[in-house]
């Protein structure tokens, strides 16, 4: 069987959905490998090392997907609405493997289904232990996590560290980071690397050990509710109306005392908790940087917004898109190697064939689409 990677077309996209050391693996499992030419040119894979690993490079997007029994993809493939039409360029029975982004992109479900594609989303990946390898939220939200705090640092006026030097001492930097997850967690351990003074919050008590672990102090506000604030999977709930009020008073003490905020709070399927507000924002000292990671979801500040860095009261909220595109090199090599991992889950160990067990508890939670339908429960609804 041939698995296809074509190059992504989306906006703010520099990764690819396979590494060139990625290329010899799924040979290994005895697949015929075709990548779209300069698929991986802007996370620095040319394609000679696709060539070099033993891949195929084909020019024509048409060409490559006519041809694919599996591909492989970091986002969503473009729709016709959209002006170019990838789902359409997929034959009947391709097995699409990539961020499908179901909430989303809901609508595409639909196309995936008409064209008897069997669509699987790595973004439902369920968080157990067996598929670690394979969760690439952790993976690229991990690098998101290190490149805000590089992103802040950036545009910081001042140092990390703290230097003492013969002309006088520069204090070290005041760290806070919101949403102590994956990225929260990362945010941390690099805005500590660098010498800051750093403090978190989240809404889940177990947070506080991971974040005393890596040196910074933990801030919440907590109540009976919060001893149910995270689902059976890890995720972080909706708090209640007066929840939120005392969060946001805990947050508007402590935010006047830092130099740098990092947002990092999200709940699955819903929209991003809003924990700065604009009145918080004039009291936090000038020159001070919130970078918001949550800013494509609704955002953690009520002023970033996305694809921007500006400037109010004196403070520079930035908002980038895709922020693990922005270390591409390392995003796409992780990234590649989870979904490597997904695709010798459902292939058989020798021969280039595929043996997906529909009862696997992660196949079931990643397949939305699959012999014309819309399988997953949480979209059937939709078709
Ligand atoms: P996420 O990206 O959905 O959210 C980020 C953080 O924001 C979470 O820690 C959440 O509690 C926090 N948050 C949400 N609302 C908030 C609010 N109003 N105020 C402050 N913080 C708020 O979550 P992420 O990073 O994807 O993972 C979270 C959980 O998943 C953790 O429990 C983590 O340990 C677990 N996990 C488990 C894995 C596994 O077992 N395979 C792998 C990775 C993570």
């Amino acid at each position: 069987m041939k698995i296809a990677v074509p190059k992504e077309r989306r906006p703010y996209e520099r990764r690819v959905a396979m590494a060139p050391d990625t290329v010899k693996k799924y040979k290994s499992l005895g697949y015929d490998v075709a990548v779209e030419s300069g698929a991986g040119a802007e996370a620095s894979f040319p394609d000679e090392l696709y060539v070099a690993a033993g891949a195929s490079i084909v020019a024509d997007t048409s060409a490559l997907l006519r041809d694919a029994d599996i591909v492989l993809k970091v986002q969503r493939p473009m729709t016709e609405s959209e002006g170019r039409n990838e789902v359409g360029l997929l034959k009947p029975d391709t097995v699409l493997v990539a961020m499908l982004n179901p909430y989303g992109a809901q609508s595409d479900l639909e196309l995936y289904a008409k064209g008897n594609i069997t669509a699987m989303s790595m973004e439902l990946v369920p968080r157990i232990t067996r598929a670690q390898a394979m969760d690439v939220l952790s993976s690229q939200s991990n690098l998101a996590g290190y490149k805000a705090v590089l992103d802040a640092a950036d545009q910081f006026g001042s140092a990390f560290p703290m230097m003492m030097t013969a002309a006088g001492t520069v204090p070290p930097a005041r760290v806070m980071v919101m949403g102590a997850g994956v990225a929260g967690l990362q945010s941390i351990a690099t805005a500590r690397r660098l010498g800051a003074v750093v403090c978190a919050t989240d809404v889940r008590p177990a947070a506080r050990e991971q974040v005393e672990s890596l040196g910074a102090s933990f801030v919440m506000v907590e109540t009976e509710e919060t001893e149910q604030a995270e689902t059976s999977g890890g995720y972080a709930k909706e708090m209640s109306e007066d929840y939120k009020r005392r969060q946001a008073e805990l947050i508007a003490e402590t935010i006047k005392k830092q130099d740098v905020v990092i947002c990092t709070a999200l709940i699955p399927g819903r929209a991003a908790p809003n924990l700065i507000s604009e009145d918080m924002l004039k009291t936090m000292k000038p020159g001070s940087v919130i970078v918001d990671l949550a800013v494509e979801q609704g955002g953690n500040c009520a002023l970033s917004e996305a694809g921007k860095v500006v400037e109010a009261y004196g403070v520079k909220i930035v908002g980038h898109r895709n922020v693990p595109s922005r270390i591409p090199v390392n995003a796409s090599s992780l990234y590649a190697r989870n979904l490597f991992n997904f695709v010798a889950l459902i292939s058989e160990k020798e021969g280039g064939k595929l043996a997906i067990n529909w009862d696997d508890e992660i196949i079931q939670a990643v397949t939305l689409t699959r012999q014309g339908s819309i399988v997953h429960p949480k979209f059937a609804k939709a078709s």
